[in-house]
Formats: structure tokens, sequence, C-alpha cells
């Protein structure tokens, strides 16, 4: 048993899918969060300024006595977990792998979509573990770099034009080529779910790897009886940027009211 709290990070509200799972699975841990609102997005910057950023993020985050850091970005679980773990002494997970497990294990055609930042899609790590996974397993990338910012600008809603326009821009070529599951390899991106949903029709499954690293974090978690045993957490949420702006899109992807559990803090200076 261990009550110290988790760790999350992300770019800016895209973590909160995972934090969403993560108080779905397990209600009694203490959860702080940050989202770097104010340089979000990473996944269009350079390898080496996404890992400064990751690494002063997870300083912020090892002010506090955390058991686990969870990675809930998919551009900085791509670029520098190996990196963050051999530099951290308590474990650090990430979205990718469970994410693209996930994927080799439901796909029934062996045509798999995949959609992340360009960070992600550069960086091929999906596309080794899928194959590793499942050799047979055919991977389509597609990079969605207008996607992040959409959402951080709560443009997430079916009938939205502006979004319906760019999922089916980035998407049509995936659906054309006949994928039967779509991972979502951005923690973003299942902000999007319904409308992405729609799009591709009820035929291709969706893989959220905000979620699927909640699963594998609750399992690690589990394997080591590292799981607190109180009834009901705390969260808290720090982000580098305005604390309204964050209250509001986070009331609509938590469905609860944040307001006076966010705090802005000054992060890199
Ligand atoms: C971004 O900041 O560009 C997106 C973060 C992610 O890849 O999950």
């Amino acid at each position: 048993m261990d009550q110290r709290p988790i760790g999350v990070f992300d770019s800016g509200v895209g973590g909160l899918t995972t934090v969403r799972e993560l108080k779905r699975l397990l209600p009694g841990e203490d959860i702080i969060y940050f989202g770097d609102t104010g340089r979000v997005p990473y996944g269009s910057r350079s390898r080496e300024t996404i890992i400064k950023y990751a690494r002063q993020d997870v300083a912020f985050l090892r002010t506090f006595d955390l058991k686990a850091i969870v990675i809930a970005c998919g551009t900085v679980s791509t670029t520098a977990l190996d990196l963050l773990r051999e530099e951290n002494p308590i474990p650090v997970l990430g979205v990718v792998e469970p994410a693209a497990r996930a994927a080799a294990k439901a796909t029934r055609s062996g045509v798999i979509g995949l959609i992340g930042t360009q960070a992600t899609i550069r960086s091929g790590a999906y596309e080794r573990v899928i194959s590793a996974a499942n050799p047979t397993a055919k991977v389509m990338a597609k990079a969605c770099p207008l996607f992040v910012p959409l959402v951080e600008n709560g443009r997430v809603e079916p009938g939205d034009i502006v979004i319906e326009t760019v999922v089916k821009e980035y998407l049509s070529p995936l659906k054309d080529a006949g994928v039967d599951t779509l991972v979502l390899g951005c923690t973003h991106y299942p902000l999007l779910e319904r409308v992405i949903g729609a799009f591709m029709g009820p035929d291709v499954t969706l893989i959220n790897a905000g979620a699927e690293g909640a699963r594998a974090t609750c399992q690690t978690l589990r394997q080591s009886d590292a799981l607190a045993n109180r009834a009901a957490g705390v969260s808290r949420y720090f982000v580098s940027d305005s604390t309204a702006d964050f209250s509001r899109l986070a009331a609509i992807f938590l469905r609860e009211d944040v307001t006076g559990q966010v705090q802005q803090v000054e992060i890199g200076a």
C-alpha cells in the first residue's frame, strides 16, 4: 500500500483523458496534474525542445512526494520516456506501449490507422510496438497537427463545422484504406472521439491512448502493491497559463467543477 499521489503531466488539457480513467479505476488515489498550457503544443517542436520541456514538467511534479509519474502525453511518451525513466528513481509510465498493444490485439483485418502529432509520427514508436506484438499488422500513420490547438480551444463537439472539416481532411485517406482500428495516439484526440467515431463509422475500433495509459498504470501499481487504500482521493491541478480556461475545459472533459483545485505556476523560468 502507498498513499502518496500519482503525478500526471501533459502539454495541456489532453492528459485529462488519462486522469478521467484513473479516477474511474482508482477513486482512492490522490492525483497531482500538471498541464503546460502556456507552451502547448509540444508535437510540432524539435526533439530537443520536447525533452527540455518534459524535464521541466517532471522537475515540477517531483516537488511533490510521488509514487509514480504518468506521461499522459503521446509526444513526450514517444520522445522522452526512456530518458525520463533513467533520470528518475520512481516508476515513469507512458501511453504508447499500452495503446499500441491494444491496437495490435483489436485489429481483425491487420490494417491499423495511427494518428498523432508530427513528433509522434516521426518517432516510429507506435509502429515498433505494434510490429513486435503483431508482425503481420500494417500501420498507416498520419500526423494531425491542427487537432491539438482545436481541442485546446474547446472545438470538440459534433456539428462544429471547423472540427468536422479538419477531421474529414485528415482521416479520409485512412478511411479509404479500410483501417479497422484507429489509434488516437495523442491524449488530446480522445476528446474528439465522438466526431472521429462518427466519421470513421461503427466498424472502426478507436484506441484511446490516454485511457490505455491509465489502465496500464493501474495494473503496474496493483502488481507492486502500491495502491492507496482510502475511499476517495483528492486531485490538484497545476497549469502554466490561465486557470479559468483550464477549469472551463476540465468541466467539459472531466464532467466536474475543478475551479478551486487549479493553480497557475511558473515553469522553466
Ligand atoms: C501536443 O502538445 O502537441 C500534443 C500532446 C500529445 O501528443 O499527447
